[in-house]
């Protein structure tokens, strides 16, 4: 499963829903959590349920948002969504590997039920959105057999330690968040699970999205969370190798392929050894490209 977009879909908006199938999502992210108000949560479920039964007709990848596991909705949403159709869970507000333990083990007996095989329903986590979850980030390792990415949120993190703001002037985020952009890299890798950047928010402002997916890929995120339909070319773009990319890699698996005894070898007057071959087989990975 290709985890590079993904777009949420408020789950009260069938009109939404029909726009974002048509996006080029690689995931859609059909929320039943803070998108939906409290009055309207219970018809969330019924319509999302709904998409799920349309699954086959849809290209994306559909996971669901559910409502964090002390609203108490957490049971309701998942026996409405989880049957064939659905890939996957996206779970908020985290608080380390023991909520991630505890919504999968909601999961099991449904899962069970609908007749799919154990585990095949994957898990995003947001793993910072509490000052709790700061402090967990390590437990994420060795990986739940469902975890398929790691996330991350400013917006609640945020309210929870009293920010007037998590962004400087020049629009990058201020160190606080820094710290949590960075710690959910460190705890993606720990775990072996693929690291997914936060939402950008004004989207409108394609340009500055673009630049920042960019540092984001630099970075070593693989994948970014969208928000609006417009959002999903340029983060497919930005976290694609591109041709460039693709062919370097290919040079590097090649020429180490050829001297199979070398540990380091000198290709176009570079040195290059195992980490970058490992970086060059990453990059082909990404691009469903051999070599
Ligand atoms: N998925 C699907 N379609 C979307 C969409 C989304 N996330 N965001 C916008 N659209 C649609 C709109 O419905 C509109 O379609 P229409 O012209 O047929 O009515 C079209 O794209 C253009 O929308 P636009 O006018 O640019 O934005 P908006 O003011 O209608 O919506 C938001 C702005 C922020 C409310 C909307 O983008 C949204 O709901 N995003 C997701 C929010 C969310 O799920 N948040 C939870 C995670 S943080
Ligand atoms: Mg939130």
């Amino acid at each position: 499963m290709r985890l590079r977009s993904l777009l949420f879909v408020p789950g009260d908006s069938d009109r939404k829903f029909e726009k974002a199938a048509q996006s080029g999502a690689d995931v859609l992210i059909c929320d039943l959590e803070d998108a939906v108000a409290p009055s309207q949560k219970s018809a969330a479920r019924q319509r999302v349920s709904q998409w799920i039964d349309r699954a086959e007709d849809v290209a994306p990848s559909l996971f669901v948002r559910v409502n964090a596991l002390d609203t108490g909705f957490t049971g309701d949403d998942l026996a409405a969504v989880v049957r064939p159709g659905l890939a996957g869970i996206m779970v908020p507000k985290a608080n380390g590997a023991h909520d991630l333990d505890a919504i999968s083990s909601l999961i099991d007996p449904l899962e069970k039920t609908a007749g799919m095989e154990a585990n095949v329903i994957r898990i995003v986590v947001v793993a910072t959105e509490t000052p709790a979850a700061m402090f967990a980030l390590g437990s994420y390792a060795p990986p739940h057999p469902r975890l398929a990415a790691l996330t991350w949120g400013a917006e609640d993190l945020g309210a929870a330690i009293g920010i007037t703001s998590n962004k400087e002037s020049d629009g990058s985020w201020t160190f606080p968040f820094q710290v949590a952009r960075a710690q959910c890299l460190f705890a993606s890798a720990n775990a072996g699970v693929a690291p997914i950047d936060t939402l950008y928010s004004d989207f409108r402002d394609s340009a500055g999205l673009e630049v920042d997916c960019r540092a984001a890929r630099r970075d070593g995120f693989t994948g970014r969370i969208a928000i609006h339909p417009n959002q999903v070319e340029t983060i497919n773009r930005c976290f694609s190798p591109s041709a460039e990319e693709i062919a370097e890699a290919r040079k590097i698996v090649r020429a180490f392929a050829d001297n199979p005894d070398a540990g380091t070898l000198g290709i176009d007057g570079k040195m290059y050894d195992i980490p970058h071959l490992k970086a060059a087989q990453k990059t082909l990975a990404a691009a469903g490209a051999s070599s």
